[in-house]
C-alpha cells in the first residue's frame, strides 16, 4: 500500500495544516518543559529535538505511523537474515560485523586476521620487497569503500599510530593518485585495495596504475604480494590481480558498500587507529544497535531521529537536510551520511515497484563548524529555503587548546538558537538598529533543529553516532516502503561511461548519441595528445 494510506500518515497531514505556521518561539512560550520533553539521553548521548517544530500530538501520531509500518517487524525479519533487500536477493546484515562475541564465526576470523596484520604493520614484521618498513599504507577505493574509512580516519586523528601515515585515493581523476604518489617511496607503501565487486572502474584503473608505480621500481612480479592487499568480495578476480589469497580480507554479498566500514573494508581505520582502537569502535557501533532493538519507540534514538526526518520531510516540505558537526575532525561527516541516506533513500520506487507520490530523502549536505557559518549560514537564517538542520556538538575537545572550546560549543547554541527563534523588526528596533535597515536585520527564524552531543569524540562514541544514523535510515525506509539497501541508480551513468569511452578516447563514431554529447565530444578529442 502507498505509504500516505495509512491512517497516521492522513491524521498528520490534518494535523500539519495547523502546527505548520506555529513559530518555534510560540511553542517554547507554551511549554517550559519544552526541553526535557523533547530531549533523550542514551549511554552519554543527548539528542535534543526540542528546536524540532513539532509538539506531543505531532510524536504521537509519527510513533503510530512507525507501528502501522511495522517498524519493530522489519527489525525482525533484518535480524533473522531475510532478503530485505529483494531487488539484490540479499540479506542486510551489516550488524553481525559489529556483534562481537556473537558474530558469526567467518567474521571473527577476518576480524583476528585483520589483527594479526596490523600488528605485523606495527612492529615492522612486514617488509616491502627491499626489506624496508611499510611507512605509508594507500587505501584505493571509492563511495562506500572509501568515505566510511576516510571519514573514520580523520575523525580519529587523536588516536592515530603515529609510525604509519595512511592515505586515501578515490577519485578516476589522475590528480589524486598522482599527487599522492610523489610524496611516496615504493619501498616503503603498500596499498590496500578496498572494493566489494572488485570490479568498480575507478578502483580499478588506480589499483593497476599503482602495481605499475611498483613495478616500475623493482619490475619483480613476486614484489605485488608484498606491496597489495585486498578488501573485498570477490576472491576470483583479487587473485586474478596477483594478490595472495592469505592477504585477501574478504566480506561477503549481505554487507552494503555504504554499511562496509565495519567489514574488511575498516583495514584502513584499523591500521591508521590500532585495532584495538577498532574494536571500540565496532563496541560502540554494538551499543546503538542493542539499544536500537530494545528501546521502546518514545526513547529510540534512531527511529526519533527518522520520525523527526519524516515530519520535516513530507509534512513541512523541507526537502533539504544540513548537517553541521561543531568539530574539525567530524568534517568528512556529512559526505559519508550523503552516501549513506541518499544513496539509501534517494528513491522514487516503493517495495512494489510502484511510484511513490510523496517526497523521500531529501539533499543531505554540511561542513563543520565554525566553517560554515562564515559561507553559507547567511542562507539559512535570512533565505528563502526551509532547511532541517542537524547540530552534533563534543562535551570535549579531542585536540583541547586553551579557549576554543567554549567559544565552539558557544557557537554551535548560538546559530541553532538564531535559527529557531531569528529576531524580529521590534528587538531589532530595541537593539538600537536604524529605522531604514531594520527591514534587513529581520531574521524569520523557525528553522528546525536537532541538537546532538557526544560526550567526547572517541572510538566508541564515533561507532555509536554512525549506527544511530545507519538506523535511522533504516527507519526511514521503513516509513517510505522503499528498499534502502539497493543503488540502481548508478547504474545507468556507470552504463554510458562505457559507451562514450572510446568516443572520446578514440574516433568511435558518436553520430547515435544526442547533440549535446556529440558536441562535447566533438570539442574535447582536439585536447588529445
Ligand atoms: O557507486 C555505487 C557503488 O556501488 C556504491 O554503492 C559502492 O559503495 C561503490 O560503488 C564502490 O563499489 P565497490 O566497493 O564494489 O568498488
Amino acid at each position: 500500500m502507498q505509504v500516505p494510506l495509512r491512517p497516521a500518515w492522513l491524521a498528520l497531514a490534518e494535523h500539519a495544516r495547523s502546527i505548520k505556521h506555529r513559530h518555534l518561539r510560540d511553542l517554547f512560550a507554551a511549554d517550559p518543559g519544552r526541553f526535557e520533553r523533547f530531549s533523550l539521553s542514551q549511554d552519554r548521548i543527548l539528542l535534543d529535538y526540542s528546536k524540532q517544530r513539532l509538539d506531543l500530538h505531532t510524536m504521537g501520531l509519527l510513533r503510530q505511523l512507525a507501528e502501522q509500518a511495522g517498524w519493530r517487524n522489519w527489525i525482525e525479519r533484518m535480524r533473522a537474515g531475510e532478503p530485505i533487500n529483494h531487488t539484490e536477493g540479499r540479506p542486510v546484515r551489516h550488524v553481525d560485523l559489529r556483534a562481537g562475541n556473537a558474530a558469526p564465526a567467518e567474521v571473527k576470523d577476518v576480524l583476528s586476521r585483520m589483527a594479526a596484520f596490523c600488528e605485523q604493520i606495527h612492529d615492522g614484521r612486514w617488509r616491502g620487497f627491499s626489506g624496508e618498513r611499510i611507512t605509508d599504507v594507500v587505501n584505493i577505493g571509492i563511495g562506500g569503500s572509501d568515505l566510511g574509512p576516510r571519514m573514520a580516519v580523520h575523525a580519529l586523528a587523536a588516536f592515530e599510530q603515529l609510525d604509519l601515515n595512511v592515505h586515501f585515493v578515490s577519485n578516476l581523476d589522475s590528480a589524486d593518485l598522482a599527487s599522492t604518489l610523489t610524496r611516496l617511496n615504493p619501498r616503503s607503501t603498500l596499498f590496500v585495495i578496498a572494493s566489494k565487486t572488485f570490479t568498480t572502474l575507478e578502483t580499478m584503473a588506480n589499483a593497476n596504475t599503482a602495481r605499475n608505480w611498483i613495478l616500475a621500481s623493482t619490475g619483480d612480479k613476486g614484489a605485488i604480494a608484498r606491496h597489495f592487499v585486498a578488501a573485498s568480495t570477490n576472491l576470483v578476480a583479487t587473485a586474478e590481480f596477483g594478490i595472495a589469497p592469505e592477504n585477501v580480507f574478504e566480506f561477503w554479498d549481505w554487507v552494503g558498500g555504504r554499511f562496509s566500514l565495519w567489514s574488511a573494508i575498516g583495514l584502513p581505520i584499523a591500521l591508521a587507529i590500532g585495532y584495538r582502537n577498532f574494536e571500540q569502535l565496532l563496541a560502540g557501533a554494538h551499543a546503538m544497535d542493542a539499544h536500537f532493538f530494545s528501546a521502546p519507540a518514545d526513547t529510540n534514538l534512531p527511529l526519533t531521529l527518522a520520525l523527526v526526518a519524516l515530519w520535516n520531510t513530507n509534512f513541512l516540505d523541507a526537502h533539504s537536510h544540513g548537517v553541521f558537526p561543531y568539530s574539525h575532525s567530524l568534517a568528512l561527516l556529512p559526505s559519508h551520511l550523503q552516501q549513506l541516506e541518499m544513496e539509501s533513500n534517494g528513491k522514487r520506487a516503493n517495495r512494489d515497484g510502484l511510484a511513490v507520490d510523496y517526497p523521500t530523502n531529501p539533499i543531505l549536505w554540511g561542513e563543520a563548524g565554525t566553517n560554515g557559518q562564515h559561507s553559507f549560514f547567511q542562507l539559512l537564517h535570512q533565505g528563502s529555503a526551509l532547511v532541517a538542520c542537524d547540530f552534533i556538538a563534543l562535551g570535549k575537545s579531542d585536540f583541547p587548546l586553551p579557549g576554543h572550546h567554549s567559544g565552539l560549543l558557544a557557537s554551535c547554541l548560538a546559530q541553532s538558537s538564531a535559527l529557531a527563534f531569528g529576531q524580529t523588526v521590534e528587538e531589532a528596533r530595541a537593539a538600537g538598529i536604524p529605522e531604514h535597515l531594520l527591514a534587513f536585520r529581520r531574521f524569520p527564524g523557525n528553522q528546525p533543529s536537532t541538537t546532538l552531543v557526544l560526550p567526547e569524540l572517541t572510538p566508541f562514541t564515533l561507532g555509536q553516532l554512525i549506527a544511530l544514523y545507519e538506523h535511522k535510515v533504516f527507519c526511514l525506509g521503513v516509513l517510505w516502503n522503499l528498499n534502502s539497501f539497493d543503488q540502481w541508480g548508478v547504474e545507468l551513468g556507470k552504463q554510458l561511461t562505457g559507451k562514450l569511452a572510446p568516443c572520446i578516447r578514440d574516433d568511435a563514431p558518436s553520430d547515435a548519441l544526442d547533440a549535446s554529447t556529440r558536441g562535447l565530444i566533438k570539442h574535447l578529442r582536439q585536447f588529445r595528445t
